[in-house]
């Protein structure tokens, strides 16, 4: 169920993950905090937000978005887009959602290839990411 109210506030409590994405990808998110801030663009003109989101993990937001039929774009380094250092050729997003890697707490670089390792941003420092 979409929210419908205009508001929206900096917290957000969401006490259960919810059905949405991989619920063994480690540092998942709980679907409901899109779908309120989907409620929020929709209560404000945009009927169907086009979402996209550049490290979808354990693909929660693709998840909420196929779940409310909305136009998506998902990548992650995983699939070898590299939010960072990559141009994507596509532009007109509505909501771009963020969830950045657990530095130096979850390795999201282990199964990955050497190359596409020092790219995973779980790993990088943060004075070689403000470099670029
Ligand atoms: C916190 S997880 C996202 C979890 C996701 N929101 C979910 O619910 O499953 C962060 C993701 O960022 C990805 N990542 C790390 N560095 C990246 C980069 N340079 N470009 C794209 N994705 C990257 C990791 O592979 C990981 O899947």
């Amino acid at each position: 169920m979409i929210p419908t109210s205009h508001e929206l506030t900096t917290l957000i409590s969401i006490p259960e993950r919810g059905p949405y994405g991989d619920n063994k990808y480690r540092g998942n998110y709980a679907g409901d905090v899109l779908i309120k801030l989907i409620g929020f663009l929709q209560a404000n003109g945009i009927a169907a937000p086009y979402v996209y989101d550049p490290m979808e993990g354990g693909m929660t937001s693709r998840d909420v978005c196929s779940s409310l039929n909305l136009p998506y774009v998902g990548s992650d380094i995983h699939q070898g887009f590299d939010v960072v250092g990559d141009d994507l050729h596509d532009t007109g997003f509505d909501l771009c959602i963020l969830h950045y890697p657990y530095w130096n707490m979850i390795d999201y670089a282990h199964d990955l290839p050497e190359e596409l390792q020092k790219k995973d941003m779980s790993r990088m420092e943060w004075k070689e990411l403000s470099r670029r």
